[in-house]
């Protein structure tokens, strides 16, 4: 019986992480889910929450906390999917942290804070499962490798209320590019994700400007994306649907890169 492939999703307790687990799950993936914690007495919340619709899909999860800014949990976490899976074929750099802050008030602090999750520790957390994937292909076991960063529309759009957020995001779509580039001669391919106005908890907070924003014509498609939207793509990705892509850049945003006049 061929082993059934394993899929890390970080971020994956709750919005587009958990829509990407399960999507993945549909798809035929087991999943390893990583949040900063986890209660398996609460199954209507969090990773555990996610766990029970990844197995009613007939995957198997493994829950696996970790703060993805603290560098010393990336072994840990890349060690417990191998004990548990025996290999690691595609990761998913989803979690993400944003802040709120006018560029004349933020500090160090709230920089620091939102690259340390969403550059600094999804650029050491993806060389630590790369060189996994490499010693594997280098071993000629037969997988089809590959990594995926959820990235943002803010890449490459300006919010002066959110300058760590997009800075961070524009290095996370370089670090796609440079992880692209590096590791398609050992097989891997590498794919950046880039999401629009999404309704999760991220967006909560900003719900009634986006629904003007959005009724005014922001997005060209006229409507919030879900979290399943984003998964669609992902999915996509991980199928192989994309295989002679490595590099490119899939936007999720309802058209929100169309240049308009
Ligand atoms: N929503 C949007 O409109 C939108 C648009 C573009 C891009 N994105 C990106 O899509 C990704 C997911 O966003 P979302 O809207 O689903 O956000 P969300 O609802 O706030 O969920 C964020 C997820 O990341 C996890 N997380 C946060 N900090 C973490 C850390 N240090 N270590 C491990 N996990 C951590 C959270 O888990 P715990 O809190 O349980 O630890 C949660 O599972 C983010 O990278 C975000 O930047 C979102």
């Amino acid at each position: 019986m061929s082993r059934r492939p394993c899929a890390v999703v970080t971020g994956a307790s709750r919005g587009i992480g958990r829509a990407i687990a399960i999507g993945l799950a549909e798809a035929g993936y087991d999943i390893v889910a990583n949040a900063r914690s986890y209660n398996p007495d609460d199954l209507s919340r969090g990773l555990a929450e996610t766990g029970e619709r990844v197995m009613e899909l007939g995957a198997a999860f493994h829950p696996a906390a970790a703060d993805i800014a603290d560098l010393t949990t990336h072994e840990r976490l890349l060690r417990s999917a191998i004990d548990r899976f025996s290999g690691v074929d595609l990761l998913v750099n989803n979690a993400g942290i944003g802040t709120r802050v006018d560029f004349l008030e933020t500090t160090p602090e709230n920089l620091d804070r939102v690259v340390g999750v969403n550059l600094r520790g999804a650029f050491f957390l993806t060389q630590c499962f790369a060189r996994h994937m490499v010693e594997r292909a280098e071993r000629g076991e037969a997988i089809r490798p590959a990594i995926v960063f959820i990235t943002s529309i803010s890449a490459d759009t300006s919010s002066p209320t959110r300058a760590e957020y997009c800075v961070s995001k524009a290095g996370l779509s370089q670090l796609a590019q440079i992880c692209a580039h590096r590791l398609a001669q050992h097989g891997v391919n590498v794919y950046e994700v880039r999401p629009g106005i999404i309704e999760t908890d991220m967006t909560a907070p900003v719900k009634q400007r986006y629904d003007a924003l959005i009724d005014e014509g922001v997005v060209p498609q006229r409507r919030w994306g879900t979290p399943r939207d984003v998964a669609r793509a992902v999915a996509a990705l991980a199928r192989g649907d994309f295989e002679y892509s490595t590099g490119g850049v899939f936007e999720v945003s309802g058209g929100m890169n169309i240049k308009r006049l």
